[in-house]
């Protein structure tokens, strides 16, 4: 079966095209260089921008998926607005559900691919399957591509499993016994790991998004050079906090400041380098502190900050001390954002019916958890 997966949750507008949970196109629009300008996601403007791209990105994965044949033209341009709404002589009929995110993320981003997402599933007939973004994040270790390999080595399937979810809106432990069938063990009590990296990157003047710049400085830097705290690190639950870090550098950083001018070359790579390690520290503190307590069949990291090869290198280092738990990196491209591990998660979803019961009234929910995991629909009768 085919399914075409939307999600424009913040600032990517994603489609993909899967045959059962093998991905056969992938399109992200990136709005980064549009936010940059700003210091971070303006809504209404990614709402603009998921309005402008979300038509021509529909288009583009389809022709991508080998679904058409060489017959039908498709403009292979991003840009156009024009194409909005008009789907005819694109293959939709072929495609057998339609897959959306509806939460968690930015609501008038949201509000866009649910809005897209209905009127396909109306106007081609076809079964509209509501899928939890974090959900996608928990299970994007496990696509396979075309020919029905993983991307990620060595990956398979195995419940129950633990989920270490890192990006810039959510840094969460998830039990995982199903599909649907989530614990939270530990989540992030203020900022997201992602949150804090940008926030911090931007009080030392290196743009948006941070991450990235932080990783690239860090490479060269000294990680012992600044002593940075590791919030919640001796609290015995599994809770994260970074706000607390986020403070200590903004007093630290207020101080380095005229240094900062005369030798940001060399303060600025020991920078990074202290504050991955803290961050990435205390990730890996309360993961091997949820394996004291619990024995899952694998672990699966997700989420932006994941694409980091120093925190790829800390947990691996780590788990090394529990070889018989397998930990599955996402690839990176489906680290950040992408429509590609929603319609894997629709996939599963699709073979249980859970169908969304009444399209017309499905609503996107910025602050849906993962106890909501099934709310919108119930087995086809
Ligand atoms: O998963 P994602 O694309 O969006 C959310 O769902 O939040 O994650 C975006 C986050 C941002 O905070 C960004 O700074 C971070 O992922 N990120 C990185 C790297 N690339 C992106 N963090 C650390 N190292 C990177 N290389
Ligand atoms: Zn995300």
């Amino acid at each position: 079966m085919y399914i075409l997966a939307i999600d424009t949750s913040c600032d990517d507008t994603s489609v993909a095209i899967l045959k059962d949970d093998c991905l056969l196109s992938s399109v992200v629009s990136s709005q980064v260089e549009i936010h940059k300008q700003w210091g971070g996601v303006v809504p209404n403007l990614a709402r603009m921008e998921h309005e402008k791209n979300i038509g021509p990105c529909i288009e583009l994965a389809i022709r991508k998926s080998g679904l058409v044949g060489a017959h039908l033209h498709v403009r292979p341009t991003l840009s156009s607005g024009e194409e909005q709404g008009r789907h005819s002589g694109l293959p939709l009929h072929l495609i057998d559900a339609i897959a959306v995110t509806y939460g968690p993320g930015l609501a008038p981003a949201l509000q866009v691919g649910v809005k897209k997402a209905k009127e396909l599933a109306i106007e081609y007939n076809k079964p509209l399957i509501a899928v939890n973004h974090i959900e996608g994040h928990i299970f994007s270790a496990l696509i396979k591509n075309r020919k029905g390999n993983f991307y990620t080595k060595n990956a398979g399937l195995e419940y129950p499993f633990l989920s270490l979810i890192v990006s810039g809106g959510h840094t969460e432990i998830v039990w995982v016994d199903d599909i649907g069938k989530y614990t939270i063990l530990g989540r992030t009590l203020d900022d997201a790991a992602g949150e804090a990296l940008d926030k911090i990157a931007r009080l030392l003047g290196l743009g948006y998004p941070g991450g990235a710049v932080v990783e690239h400085f860090a490479k060269s830097g000294n990680r012992k050079a600044y002593d940075l705290p590791r919030p919640m690190k001796t609290k015995d639950d599994l809770n994260f906090s970074f706000s607390g870090l986020k403070t200590s550098c903004l007093y630290q950083i207020q101080k380095l400041e005229a240094e900062l001018k005369e030798n940001f070359k060399k303060i600025v790579p020991d920078y990074c380098a202290s504050l991955q390690e803290a961050v990435f520290d205390i990730l890996w503190i309360k993961l091997e502190k949820t394996l004291k307590t619990h024995k899952p069949k694998m672990i699966t990291v997700g989420g932006g900050v994941s694409v980091n090869l120093e925190l790829r290198r800390k947990l691996r280092r780590g788990m090394k001390d529990y070889p018989e738990i397998p930990i599955l990196f996402s690839d990176p491209k489906f680290c950040m954002d992408n429509a590609a591990m929603i319609g894997f998660v629709g996939y599963y979803l699709y073979l249980r019916k859970k169908y969304v019961i009444n399209i017309n009234s499905l609503d996107r929910k910025p602050t849906l958890s993962l106890a909501g995991c099934g709310e919108a629909f119930e087995p086809k009768k």
